[in-house]
């Protein structure tokens, strides 16, 4: 009796994950064509329809490759923001945190269409120790998500460009401040609030104007209050907070997602599939989220 039960549950959850890949794979036409038509992509990047199908399948595909903390619907938003982009206004791609090269493979199929250079930070040994102060702190994590540099690179071999890629082996705190060249899009992937800091305090400087800084740390509001501080942006850069779109709406860019994510694996797991914050949200330089309106202020 016990044997049918568990053979009945197994084929039950092997019919959910067909039914899973199947509902994906479907829906990557569809989330290709819109995702990749939010924006004009500049003519010299000659993307026909059957081009960006092409790309968006490629892309899905490499991401059930490759182990990933990201979806490849956030790796098309940023395609379609890296392909508006005219190829006259300067800036690399900017990787801060690759794991085994997932993000990192995709982008490098982006650059090697627009003619562009994608720089990979990260330490290849996984997270730093935290630093005292960040909620964080007391979790052992260092040496999570781990991806060696030579498995990395082997992956983007294989299915990405790596003739476009530049490979940077540290801790941020030691390889960031060197960075000098413009930036035309970082994607911030890191996990620890220390390393967002730091990403955050030397990639803005070379961020073009016309450039973007994406973040995956979308889904946490206490990683996504960096955005909106008022103080931190004073700080370091005597101006406004930039705010992030596509966080803290409850719709971030590309993804299924309903939140509050709670990290907990409190759904079933066919639901948390759809549900993950496998998402991105981005902002700008010319952006700007301070709250300006004082009544009492302007009665005196
Ligand atoms: C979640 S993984 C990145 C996932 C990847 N972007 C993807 O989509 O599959 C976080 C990465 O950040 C790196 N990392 C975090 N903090 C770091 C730091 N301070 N210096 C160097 N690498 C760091 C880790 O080594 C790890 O590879």
């Amino acid at each position: 009796m016990k044997t049918i039960r568990t053979i009945r549950a197994k084929f039950k959850k092997l019919l959910v994950k067909f039914y899973l890949l199947m509902s994906e794979l479907s829906s990557v036409p569809i989330s290709t064509l819109i995702i990749l038509s939010s924006n004009p992509i500049h003519e010299s990047y000659r993307m026909s329809m059957f081009k960006k199908l092409r790309l968006g399948l490629r892309m899905y595909l490499n991401t059930l490759h490759i182990t990933t903390g990201t979806s490849y619907r956030a790796h098309l938003v940023m395609a379609s923001k890296i392909m508006a982009i005219p190829p006259d206004i300067l800036g690399d791609i900017v990787e801060c945190g690759t794991w085994k090269g997932g993000s990192a493979t995709n982008l490098s199929i982006i650059c090697n269409i627009v003619g562009r250079k994608l720089k990979v930070y990260d330490s290849f040994e996984g997270l730093p120790d935290t630093k005292p102060g960040e909620p964080l702190a007391n979790k052992n994590l260092k040496g999570a998500f781990a991806g060696m540099i030579d498995e990395v690179i082997s992956n983007i071999k294989r299915y990405g460009e790596i003739e476009c890629c530049e490979f940077e082996k540290g801790w941020f705190d030691d390889t960031l401040p060197k960075l000098n060249s413009p930036v035309l899009l970082a994607f911030i992937d890191v996990d620890l609030e220390s390393s967002l800091h730091t990403c955050v305090r030397w990639i803005w400087p070379n961020l073009v104007d016309q450039g973007y800084l994406f973040t995956d740390e979308a889904a946490f509001l206490e990683y996504v209050a960096l955005f909106y501080s008022e103080k931190w942006w004073r700080k370091y850069f005597n101006r406004n907070p930039p705010g992030l779109i596509g966080a803290g709406s409850g719709l971030p860019l590309g993804q299924y997602f309903i939140g509050p994510w709670t990290g907990r694996l409190r759904l079933e797991w066919y639901i948390k599939t759809f549900e993950e914050p496998i998402v991105v949200a981005y902002t700008q330089k010319n952006l700007s989220a301070c709250w300006t309106y004082y009544p009492e202020d302007e009665e005196q």
